[in-house]
């Protein structure tokens, strides 16, 4: 059938069809190899650059495109050559038919990259730019090339952290949406998430869309400085936004309230245009905060459910929630940190501190893998040994038989906190399970001997510990 559909193409495509036969056969050949005499004659870039040419030069051309930009009156011509369009896309294949000239039409930035989309049919190779990626992917997706369709998802997704000026993840993300990739789509959540301060203050916010928003607002991993710096960023999006009233009251009723001290809770009450426009969506919400703050989270889970996603602090980086630690060559040696936080985002808990430790081993080894006689053992030997371990982080609590009644802690590990022109970023998010203080599996991947590893900066380690209390526990105390 294949051979069928190649001799209706006539005379003139004889020689490049010979050609092709030809180059089949010779990798064929070295295929089966095992001849000493054998060798392969390699002209794979010389066929290229050849078909690169013809696409140029149009000579032989059996199929002219005209691209219509939508609404306007450029039409580009494209001089081209069916074989080659009908290899790799089936839509061209049902569009060309017997015709020799087919109109397509396309939206500007689409139209604009339809030479270096058809280019690709014949090289087999497109580089991409950030701001290219969405409408090439979108060629790629109506004429049904697939791998190239793969190869821009792929860029997309090693491409989120990359520096553009107007950023590109939002719009990425509402492109995921639009045609249904999850991958893409939860891979955009987690970069704005995790790097949520910065995006804050970008000109991408105000691009985020109505779902988008109220998506970004349920997430309890959201990296930022404190809930209040939230709110202040939302009440930006929504001035600058106007969603209509229902999506303004999601989204008010979705700030954690008693994460932000009553101070700063009055103040905002009484100054911000949206809480005042449209106290009555959160009037409930506002009460309760402040009644939070006014009794011991024991006795305030006496008589309100806790467990609701308001009283789960987010990953605040402010200093009552926590402690940065940057590890200057971190391959070095053991380390240790001691930092304090609030016992709680209550007013109530806001004289009580905690104090942590936190140590760090960049060569741990776990007891079963430790030389059985360790005291006993040269010292020479022991640090073969250590070479062998891995990284370890340790988060406990300074006083030990502190009665937290019922409050459990959950430390997060942030890694790769970076400040750029006083933007944060996020490499990596660790949470240590309650159960212990130790964080599994910590920079497993990160290969810390190497100056050149990702989760260096200039050698340095860069981690933001955080303390959570959770009051889930509280309820099953009861
Ligand atoms: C032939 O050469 C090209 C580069 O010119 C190379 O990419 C390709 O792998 C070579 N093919 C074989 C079978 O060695
Ligand atoms: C292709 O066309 C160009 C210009 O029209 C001409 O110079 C060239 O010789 C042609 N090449 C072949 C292989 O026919
Ligand atoms: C091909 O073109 C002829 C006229 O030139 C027409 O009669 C025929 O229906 C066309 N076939 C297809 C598949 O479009
Ligand atoms: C946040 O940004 C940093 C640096 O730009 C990047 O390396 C990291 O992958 C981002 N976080 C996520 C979750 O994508
Ligand atoms: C508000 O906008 C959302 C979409 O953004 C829509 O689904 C909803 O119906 C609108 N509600 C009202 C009351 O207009
Ligand atoms: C908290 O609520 C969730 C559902 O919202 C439930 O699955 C969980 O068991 C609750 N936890 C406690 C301790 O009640």
């Amino acid at each position: 059938m294949e051979r069928g559909r190649r001799l209706v193409l006539g005379g003139r495509w004889l020689a490049l069809v010979s050609l092709l036969f030809i180059t089949a056969e010779a990798a064929h050949k070295s295929d089966s190899g095992g001849d000493a005499a054998t060798t392969l004659i390699n002209h794979s870039s010389i066929l290229i650059q050849r078909l690169h040419e013809l696409l140029q030069n149009g000579n032989a051309s059996d199929i002219t495109l005209r691209i219509r930009t939508t609404n306007s009156d450029e039409v580009k011509i494209i001089h081209t050559h069916q074989l080659l369009l009908i290899l790799q896309s089936d839509i061209f294949e049902g569009l060309l038919g017997n015709q020799s000239v087919v109109t397509l039409k396309e939206p500007p930035e689409c139209a604009a990259l339809f030479e270096k989309f058809i280019r690709y049919f014949y090289c087999g190779e497109i580089s991409v730019q950030l701001n290219q990626a969405v409408p090439l992917h979108r060629l790629a997706s109506k004429y049904h090339v697939s791998a190239l369709q793969k190869g821009v998802t792929d860029y997309m997704k090693t491409h989120l952290a990359s520096e553009s000026t107007q950023g590109h993840v939002v719009s990425w993300y509402h492109y995921a949406l639009g045609i249904g990739d999850e991958i893409l789509q939860e891979s955009c959540l987690k970069f704005l998430a995790w790097n949520l301060s910065t995006v804050m203050n970008s000109n991408e916010w105000v691009t985020v869309s109505d779902d988008l928003m109220v998506s970004l607002l349920q997430r309890s991993d959201l990296v930022l400085q404190s809930e209040l710096e939230l709110f202040a960023s939302v009440e930006e999006w929504v001035n600058r936004n106007n969603p209509n009233v229902s999506i303004i009251e999601k989204i008010l009723r979705s700030i954690r309230y008693p994460m932000i001290p009553p101070s700063q809770l009055f103040q905002i009450q009484k100054q911000s245009m949206l809480l005042t426009t449209y106290q009555h969506f959160v009037q409930d919400l506002l009460f309760q905060a402040f009644q939070f703050h006014s009794a011991s989270p024991l006795h305030f889970a006496k008589y309100f459910d806790v467990n609701c996603s308001m009283f789960i602090p987010r990953n605040y980086l402010s200093s009552s929630w926590g402690s940065q630690w940057i590890i200057n060559n971190p391959a070095r040696d053991d380390r240790s940190l001691s930092f304090q936080t609030q016992l709680g985002p209550s007013n109530y808990d806001s004289s009580k501190k905690i104090t942590w430790n936190a140590l760090f081993s960049p060569r741990w080894l776990p007891v079963s893998l430790r030389p059985v006689y360790s005291e006993s053992v040269s010292s020479a030997s022991q640090s073969n040994r250590l070479e062998e371990g891995r990284p370890r982080l340790v988060v406990t609590s300074a006083m030990s038989g502190l009665d937290f009644a019922g409050v459990t802690f959950q430390k997060t590990v942030l890694i790769g906190v970076r400040r750029q022109q006083g933007k944060v970023f996020v490499k990596h998010v660790y949470s240590i399970h309650q159960s212990t203080d130790e964080v599994s599996d910590f920079l497993a991947q990160a290969d810390l001997q190497k100056r050149t590893s990702e989760y260096l900066i200039d050698n340095s380690l860069h981690l933001h510990i955080i303390i959570k209390p959770i009051y889930h526990s509280i309820i099953k105390a009861k």
